[in-house]
């Protein structure tokens, strides 16, 4: 059984989408969040997982996560809507072990408001990637994608929320999967 930590900073559909799919394979063991008024802290208190919320202003934050994650015994961590890059400290400590979903087909429309993005160019086709994650934004190797329509008279609001439908299933499907194939 892998143990993830994910990390979140706002609504965290998504956290609680790894939650409530977790199985055989992996289970959710710690909430890592960068602001204590997110409504995912709720969500996690809801769902009686522990959640660790730190304030990035203090100086090498990373360590102290990585402390945290070291004492939860965290083999995998899946960002899930994390607004901070992550750096060297937690990328050398977990190599091939941050995982991210991000609401478009990369490498198209990469960074923040994605789906808002393949919204206003127009695309007919935009979907869901899960990643490896490096040093860049939304660059690491893709594992994972799902497209989806976007049909003409869809408003931007019924993409976002079939996007995130997609995101739901995909999440925990595409981690279950590799998570398996690692143990
Ligand atoms: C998702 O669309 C995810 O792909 C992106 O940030 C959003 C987070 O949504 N990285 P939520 O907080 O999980 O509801």
């Amino acid at each position: 059984m892998k143990r993830i930590a994910v990390f979140a900073s706002g609504n965290g559909s998504n956290f609680q989408a790894l939650v409530e799919n977790a199985n055989d394979v992996y289970e959710v063991v710690l909430l890592i969040c960068d602001c204590n008024d997110s409504y995912v802290i709720q969500r996690a208190n809801k769902l009686g997982i522990k959640s660790f919320i730190f304030n990035p202003k203090n100086f090498d934050y990373e360590s102290m996560l990585l402390n945290k994650l070291n004492e939860y015994k965290v083999d995998y961590i899946a960002l899930a809507g994390y607004m901070r890059i992550i750096g060297p400290v937690l990328l050398k400590a977990f190599p091939n072990k941050i995982i991210n979903i991000h609401p478009s087909l990369l490498p198209a429309f990469k960074g923040k408001d994605a789906i808002l993005q393949a919204f206003k160019y127009g695309v007919r086709i935009t979907g869901v990637t899960v990643h490896y994650v490096e040093s860049g934004i939304d660059t690491g190797k893709i594992i994972e994608q799902m497209p989806m329509s976007i049909k003409e008279k869809m408003t931007y609001k019924e993409v976002e929320m079939e996007i995130h439908k997609v995101e739901h299933t995909l999440y925990p499907k595409v981690l279950t999967k590799l998570l398996r194939e690692d143990s």
